[in-house]
């Protein structure tokens, strides 16, 4: 009897502490702090991802399910180390904007292994099959955009043409330039643009069709790394090279907005510059003000609501247990990735306010002599 007594109020005491346990640390049957949809952003030090940060809080307000966004600030380790954060608060959906497309791959290949959907985001993670959907913009499209945009504004013949990249460890940057040569190419194999900063892209002049080989020779000699600093010296170093008859009235084919506003202040400052037309991407508020005061000359508006609206609708979609909709596929080299495409928008002057102010994006108090 005695005995029995002694094992019952054992078993009492065991069944006390864990329920005591599963209390203190707010398990209620399930992860502390559970999470559904984790995202994971390449950095805060570029103004494009703080605005797509926003508009995920601003679409995410009232929602059922639980989000958590992260920034790898540059880095593939830091990256690596969200996803397995993010994977221990139980995710079941990650939306990811890869820091480098194949460095990436380890970590989705992890979150995989959970059983966990993966969403690439604006970049393509590249060379792994832990991708299971893509959303983006159509990238070649901006770059065939920016180019047209320099043919549109050009000057007399053999107009130096200063041609700068994106990073190549973004997948992103191939698609831009290749979308630019689609449409350039064809003007500096007639003398209408006469290239100023790359021996490659003058040595290819007569190929209208690059290999990625050829792309990432031009992009390893033009590259910005989407550093506007880099940007800043490479354009220093370019113009301190150039000879007279490669300044005057010039065309620069800048990637996105925070390369733009360095190269074009390098090139405003340069005397011998006459006149530049300069491109752009991403509509920035500081490019936008650029443009604006006529010190950048255009920006491919990319709409990150719907870019953000598409990643949320499909991590419902699948959390919902269906399947989302997507628009295309995308070969990342080891797969056709589903892909849900959104197009973009040129914007200068004529049409800033149309284009950003009219449809919410921006207020127009953001803006001085618009
Ligand atoms: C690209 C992105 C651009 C751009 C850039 C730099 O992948 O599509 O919008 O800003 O990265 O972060």
């Amino acid at each position: 009897m005695k005995k029995l007594v002694k094992m019952l109020s054992l078993m009492m005491a065991v069944m006390l502490f864990t329920g005591m346990l599963a209390a203190c640390s707010g398990k209620t049957g399930g992860k502390a702090g559970k999470v559904d949809v984790g995202i994971v952003l390449p950095t805060k030090d570029e103004p494009r991802w703080v605005q797509d940060e926003q508009r995920f809080k601003d679409a995410l307000k009232g929602s059922d399910y639980t989000t958590e966004i992260l920034f790898s600030q540059g880095s593939s380790a830091k990256e690596k180390e969200n996803v397995e954060t993010l994977i221990n608060k139980g995710i079941k959906v990650l939306i990811i904007c890869p820091q480098d497309g194949d460095a990436a791959a380890a970590a989705v290949e992890a979150a995989k292994k959970e059983k966990i959907t993966v969403i690439s985001y604006d970049r393509l993670i590249t060379h792994t099959d832990a991708v299971d959907y893509y959303v983006t913009f159509d990238s070649v499209a901006v770059g065939a955009a920016q180019g047209q945009y320099l043919i549109d504004h050009v000057k007399g013949k053999d107009m130096p043409l200063y041609l700068y990249a994106g990073a190549a460890s973004d997948n992103n940057a191939f698609l831009f330039f290749q979308g630019a040569w689609s449409v350039l190419q064809p003007k500096i194999a007639d003398g209408t643009f006469k290239v100023a900063n790359s021996s490659a892209a003058e040595g290819l002049k007569e190929k209208q069709e690059l290999s990625r080989e050829e792309l990432s020779k031009i992009l390893g000699q033009v590259t910005t790394n989407w550093d506007a600093n880099d940007a800043k010296n490479k354009a220093q170093t370019h113009l301190t090279a150039a000879s007279a008859a490669l300044k005057g009235d010039v065309a620069v084919l800048a990637p996105n907005d925070g390369t733009a506003r360095s190269i074009a202040d390098v090139f405003a400052s340069d005397g011998d510059i006459k006149s530049y037309v300069v491109t752009g991407q991403d509509a920035e508020k500081a490019s936008i003000q650029y443009v604006i005061d006529s010190k950048q000359s255009m920006t491919v508006f990319k709409d990150v609501r719907t870019l953000v609206k598409d990643a949320m609708g499909m991590a419902v979609t699948i959390l919902d247990g269906k399947k989302p909709e997507t628009t295309g596929t995308y070969d990342n080299g080891k797969i056709k990735v589903n892909a849900k495409q959104t197009n973009v928008i040129v914007v200068d002057k004529e049409n800033v306010k149309k284009e950003l102010i009219d449809s919410d994006y921006y207020k127009a108090s953001d803006f001085k002599g618009l």
